[in-house]
């Protein structure tokens, strides 16, 4: 075994107090259904969507069952709600085809739908001890920190150094604990801001801390660039109804509800008279009368900065123009929304 590995798992054994609930967990498909959570959702904010999908759906074939509605009403707020619809088609896959039968290679597993190469390794190596590597963005900084390695981790060549150099250090008999190890390592005492490297017992042979270069590793090639996209959303109101659409086209929030959307390619300076005849036009009812424009909100994802702006607005009648669902303003509460609509929703008189 590797001296950083020996060195990772008497931390572990003497010092990593970290508990969550999937940790030692041997079922696959708890391991998997913790796995899908944590993608791109910070430990925090997963746990409590992991209990109640336990809680819920306690094996794959309940998972299968659910409707497709409560399951993203479930995973409402969670976000990248790709994940929640590979998760159903996973859940019904192996249920109908595999007998509810969890698959127990490597091979098998990375085939799944929303299985990527870590998540597959994650599985695999928690649920059977098989020697699969986890390499996520706590491994890509402890490992290039501990080898003070400054290839950039996003880059091709340095994808490949990375694979090869958790393979290499992997204590192959002790996958499961080893890669919950260095998970909690990343998490705990290696993170990305202000690490703990006065206390770490990796320190002496830690070649970033030996160089005085903790801080700058580990390096990326690109920074993502980050795209500004103006949503306002109009609450149409006929009598105790409003307008909801559900979003199927292949864009954001993806199988989530909401209003009735103008995005525009600049910051709209909308007042009562411009959006009362832009929403005029656009859905043919004269006589609309907005009674709120609510000032703007943001919400950051992954590749965009949504800036949005509620609007309030109450109709004579319903327009012909529009074919999508009207809901009872009691019923809202029951449909899937983003994230700004869901806290509008809850807080605010409709
Ligand atoms: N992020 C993804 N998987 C994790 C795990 N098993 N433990 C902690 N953080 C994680």
């Amino acid at each position: 075994m590797s001296v950083f590995s020996k060195k990772l798992l008497a931390w572990d054994n003497s010092e990593n107090d970290r508990t969550m609930p999937w940790k030692g967990e041997k079922n696959p498909y708890k391991i998997w259904l913790s796995e899908i959570i944590l993608q791109q959702t910070r430990v925090e904010q997963g746990w409590p969507y992991y209990e109640k999908f336990v809680q819920n759906f306690p094996n794959i074939k309940a998972l299968a069952a659910a409707d497709d509605q409560s399951v993203f009403k479930l995973w409402e707020g969670l976000g990248y709600y790709n994940r929640c619809k590979n998760l159903l088609a996973t859940a019904r896959y192996v249920t109908n085809e595999l007998d509810g039968n969890f698959p127990k290679s490597y091979d098998d597993i990375v085939a799944l739908k929303g299985i990527g190469p870590y998540t597959a390794a994650a599985i695999t190596s928690f649920a059977y001890n098989l020697p699969y590597p986890v390499l996520d963005g706590n491994v890509f900084r402890v490992l290039s920190r501990y080898f003070a390695i400054d290839t950039p981790t996003d880059s091709t060549e340095g994808k490949k150094l990375f694979t090869a150099k958790a393979a290499e250090v992997l204590d192959k008999k002790n996958a499961a604990q080893y890669n919950q190890a260095i998970m909690d390592f990343g998490a705990t005492v290696c993170t990305p801001a202000s690490p703990k490297c006065s206390d770490c017992d990796l320190q002496n042979s830690c070649e970033a801390f030996q160089n005085g270069v903790v801080n700058k590793l580990p390096i990326k090639e690109k920074t993502l660039t980050k795209k500004v996209r103006y949503f306002t959303w109009c609450i149409l109101k006929v009598k105790n109804e409003i307008y909801i659409h559900l979003r199927t086209e292949k864009d954001i929030w993806q199988n989530l509800n909401e209003f009735y959307l103008i995005e525009t390619e600049s910051k709209p300076n909308w007042d009562i008279a411009s959006i009362t005849k832009t929403i005029e036009e656009q859905i043919g009812v004269k006589n609309i009368e907005t009674t709120t424009i609510l000032p703007e909100t943001k919400q950051q994802l992954t590749h965009q900065l949504i800036k949005s702006q509620i609007v309030q607005c109450t109709l004579p009648q319903k327009p012909n123009a529009l074919k999508a669902e009207w809901v009872n303003v009691d019923k809202l509460s029951q449909y899937a929304f983003p994230k700004t609509l869901k806290e509008f929703i809850e807080n605010s008189a409709i």
